[in-house]
């Protein structure tokens, strides 16, 4: 099949590559010609394991190009995928200007039956908005010609985001049009593997089921921050009650580690949309509403215990810290816990140096101007007569360190972990102080 991605982000080449990589031809078109030239030199301009390889086997083979020809993308593909981004408005909710102009885009170039598929998460009406934004384009063009809007959300999580887009838990296809859902299992086929993933339902639904996941996740995951701060103040286990409670299938292991606050691209982003477009249809929405506010006290969670160790004032002290990213395995900054603690130690007066396997170069472009922070070259470059260690995001490489060593270089054997890396007991054996969460 011929098939058109617009945008070229995160969620537009990473389908766009999997569509190609299973034998379709894929046309990705952006509006930045920077990004574009990158990729069609073979660069990528994210970081995603495993995309690079996908992607250059793919423009090698002939079935994935690269343009900003909106004529060309448009006339390219029978069934055109719209992943822009969605920005939050000042009061949360999505900003729609970039999914609405790629319809428009979409109508004013088109000269036959054309699916338009929501990559982006959107809020639910947005189907209603595209199809007006198609209809009125074509109705000022002179033209009537067939088309359907199609609601297919992805579920990808960066740094496993082939995986999930090549063997998905489903595939959620919101559609009314049946010609337009024939094309959507036919193009989705090859991702079936031995059972159907395929959940087709209404527009209004597909889109409601990509904000309801999220914001399920977000929940368990507050749910279970606030749970391991009681446990602290009660001396209880939060590891030993997560296994305790993860062991019920109804509940499940997934999504149930506290920790330094979610982050990223997906969860602070559809959480506020979803209580924003609450209140433009009369809803209060007090559980996510909730989940929001003790996510961002769960940033500060790490600090607040800093403080209680070294007082208010954190002049004169140098932390350092381990993980920027907002979790491992991506360089992505955004909604990161660790932009919060370093801004709230700077703050404080402190001095901060951090180490991150990837983001580093990320964490510069959003963070480099605070003169309080520094950056290390490798994992131990941080820690010599530092006052303590900040262990913000779980890389595997923070897993087992030379303790020995870490012992060694900081100015007193101390460890706040926000992300429940170690063994405490044995930590503790080793000679550190070791303060982690709901543990
Ligand atoms: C998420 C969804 O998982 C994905 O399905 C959706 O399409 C996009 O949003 P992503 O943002 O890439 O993906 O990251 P994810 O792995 O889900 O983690 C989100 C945040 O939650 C991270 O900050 C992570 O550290 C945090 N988290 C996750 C926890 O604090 N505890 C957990 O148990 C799980």
């Amino acid at each position: 099949m011929n098939i058109t991605v617009i945008g070229s982000g995160y969620v537009g080449l990473v389908t766009g590559t999997c569509l190609a990589e299973v034998g379709n031809h894929v046309c990705c078109l952006d509006v930045d010609p920077a990004k574009i030239a990158t990729l069609q030199a073979g660069g990528i301009p994210i970081y995603e394991p495993g995309l690079d390889d996908m992607v250059r086997r793919n423009v090698a083979a002939g079935r994935l190009t690269f343009t900003t020809d909106v004529a060309e993308s448009v006339a390219f593909g029978e069934i055109q995928f719209i992943a822009v981004g969605t920005p939050p408005d000042e009061d949360g909710s999505a900003d729609l200007s970039y999914v609405l102009a790629a319809a428009r885009n979409i109508a004013r170039h088109m000269d036959g039956y054309k699916v338009v598929v929501d990559k982006s998460t959107v809020p639910v009406g947005t189907g209603d908005k595209v199809s007006a934004a198609i209809a009125e384009t074509l109705a000022e063009r002179g033209a009537d010609l067939p088309y359907a809007v199609v609601s297919n959300p992805e579920f990808l999580k960066e740094g496993a985001a082939i995986e999930d887009f090549m063997k998905p838990d489903r595939i959620v296809v919101g559609a009314d049009d049946e010609r337009a859902i024939e094309l959507m299992r036919r193009l989705y086929a090859p991702f079936q593997r031995n059972h159907e993933r395929i959940l087709c339902m209404d527009v209004r639904s597909a889109e409601l089921t990509k904000y309801a996941a999220n914001a399920m996740l977000a929940t368990r995951i507050s749910f279970m921050n606030e749970l391991a701060n009681l446990a602290e103040t009660l001396g209880a286990d939060i590891e030993l009650v997560r296994r305790g409670i993860g062991s019920d299938p109804r509940i499940g292991y997934h999504f149930l580690y506290p920790g330094v606050g979610y982050g990223g691209s997906c969860f602070p982003k559809d959480v506020k949309a979803l209580v924003a477009s609450g209140h433009e249809h009369g809803h209060t929405l007090q559980v996510l509403t909730a989940v929001e506010a003790a996510n961002d006290a769960q940033k500060l969670r790490l600090v607040d215990k800093v403080v209680r160790e070294f007082g208010e004032d954190l002049a004169g002290r140098r932390f350092a810290l381990w993980g920027l990213a907002f979790k491992p395995n991506t360089d992505d900054m955004r909604e990161a816990p660790s932009r919060v603690i370093v801004e709230e130690l700077t703050r404080r007066g402190a001095d901060v140096i951090a180490y991150d396997p990837v983001a580093m170069h990320e964490a510069e472009r959003v963070m480099g101007d605070n003169p309080r922070l520094r950056f290390a070259d490798d994992m131990m470059g941080p820690l010599a007569g530092a006052d303590a260690l900040l262990i913000v995001t779980e890389w595997k490489a923070f897993r087992s360190p030379d303790f020995d060593a870490v012992r060694a270089a900081l100015k007193q054997p101390l460890i706040f972990d926000g992300r429940n890396m170690y063994a405490p007991d044995w930590l503790r054996g080793e000679g550190f102080a070791y303060h982690a969460i709901g543990r």
